[in-house]
């Protein structure tokens, strides 16, 4: 007990609005301007956003919340956080898990934010707009070694960042980008709602018609709702571990997730028009943003400059988010091995940038790496997110709801809303996330 508080006193901690803003940092990344555009497109708009938000608030918050208490009231890495947080050895393995899964994120994460950067550089230079074969483009970028310098770079910044600590490295980049990134948002949000036709793709995003809606929809807006949160990683335990006693875990939870969805909102708000001003179909998958985009910016005058402001927003979007991600891990090696920070960070930036090398060459110099029609890549990116990820979650929520006795106190809610979190993590969320996991991992579909 006396070496706890010790370790405890010790541990270094989050001013309190650097706290908001590097959870919003985590939660605010590619998932948000990658994924969530063609997903809402494949789900037919409007209707599947107001999903999400539902999602957002009645599973995501309450979950959000959990993490945010356990880690704090745990005050250790992610892998201890259960335990400390008074849940038995059989906690252990989830708390592992915990650890393993942003781990593995960062290291196929990493190189998306590489392609960003190298976007955000040949949409400045002008080579990006040259020719008009934008999907030749990114084919040829992504069989060369290019992904991989730049999976590099992605990685060192990553790793520049953690190295700095809690206070000087993580606050400080985040309290910097995240204004920044709104002021990006709203200069090419404008640019992206008065293109001519632009009506079109706002209607498409903001009016809802909930006949196009199915029960897959649902399952895969809550989905997005613990990617886009961070959830179910071992991120907000870990974060939360660096939050002052002080601080109201409730409030920063609203803050949090309003954050994320306002990003969402203005998200949709540069893509939909955009696509749909340049007649582009907005379902096209992954591809959407460094192909289709490219030939809507080039469409437009200053094409170059918003096309390489638009891809600066997503780099920094998703640094801010491996930051995040990564600092999991270099906690847990400071506790586990009393490494030093920087020992941490530089050993585990290497391997995960190693082992994230075979997932790169599987989608360009390596068509080989492709086991049962799926390449390493995104066998990497499906069993995180569809598997770890909501695994996660669904433990986290079985441990704040039943198994875990200093719940009321670490959460710090009034009696009232207590019982809402208490009912939402007993009955409704374990129940939702159980859903996802058995869809995501193919054992139900619809
Ligand atoms: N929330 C971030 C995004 O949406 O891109 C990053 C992220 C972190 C995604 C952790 C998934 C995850 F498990």
């Amino acid at each position: 007990k006396g070496e706890q508080s010790l370790l405890s006193e010790k541990k270094e901690r989050f001013s309190s609005s650097g706290f908001i803003f590097a959870a919003i940092g985590s939660s605010v990344g590619l998932g948000n301007m990658w994924k969530f555009p063609y997903i809402t497109g494949e789900n037919g708009g409007a209707a599947f956003f107001l999903l999400f938000i539902v999602c957002l608030v009645l599973v995501g918050l309450p979950v959000l919340l959990a993490e945010l208490a356990i880690g704090r009231s745990g005050r250790g890495s992610a892998a201890t956080s259960f335990t400390r947080a008074g849940g038995g050895k059989g906690w252990k393995a989830a708390g592992i898990l915990q650890v393993l899964a942003p781990f593995l994120i960062l290291s196929f994460y990493i190189i998306v934010a590489g392609w960003t950067l190298n976007y955000a550089l040949i949409s400045f230079n002008g080579q990006l707009f040259n020719n008009s074969d934008y999907a030749g483009e990114f084919g040829s970028f992504i069989s060369g070694y290019a992904p991989i310098v730049w999976q590099g770079v992605a990685m060192l910044i990553t790793a520049g960042v953690v190295i700095l600590g809690v206070s000087g490295g993580i606050e400080k980049f985040n309290k910097v980008l995240i204004p920044g990134l709104v002021v990006l948002l709203i200069v090419l949000m404008i640019r992206a709602v008065t293109l001519p036709g632009a009506s079109e793709g706002v209607s498409f995003f903001l009016k809802p018609d909930f006949s196009v809606l199915t029960a897959e929809s649902a399952l895969v807006a809550l989905g997005h709702a613990f990617f886009s949160l961070s959830l179910g990683m071992g991120i907000l335990l870990t974060y939360g571990s660096y939050v002052d006693k002080r601080q109201s875990l409730g409030t920063a939870a609203f803050a949090i997730g309003g954050g994320d969805l306002l990003y969402a909102l203005i998200a949709g708000l540069i893509i939909f028009p955009t696509t749909f001003s340049f007649g582009i179909a907005p379902d096209q998958g992954p591809s959407l943003i460094f192909i289709a985009l490219p030939a809507a910016f080039s469409a437009m005058p200053f094409g170059g400059f918003f096309g390489g402001l638009f891809f600066i927003l997503l780099a920094i979007a998703a640094l801010t988010s491996a930051v995040s991600l990564l600092e999991v891990p270099v906690s847990f090696a400071m506790e586990r091995w009393n490494w030093s920070r920087q020992r941490s960070v530089w050993i585990l930036s290497l391997v995960c940038f190693l082992l994230g090398i075979p997932s790169a060459l599987s989608l360009g110099m390596f068509p080989e790496l492709t086991f049962g029609g799926k390449a390493l890549f995104d066998w990497m990116d499906f069993i995180t997110s569809n598997i770890m990820l909501p695994l996660g979650g669904l433990l986290i929520t079985v441990f704040a709801g039943y198994f875990w006795k200093g719940a009321a106190e670490a959460a710090g809610l009034t009696s009232r809303w207590f019982r809402i979190w208490l009912f939402m993590l007993r009955y409704v969320a374990p129940v939702l996330v159980f859903l996802v996991l058995l869809h995501t991992s193919g054992i139900i579909s619809f």
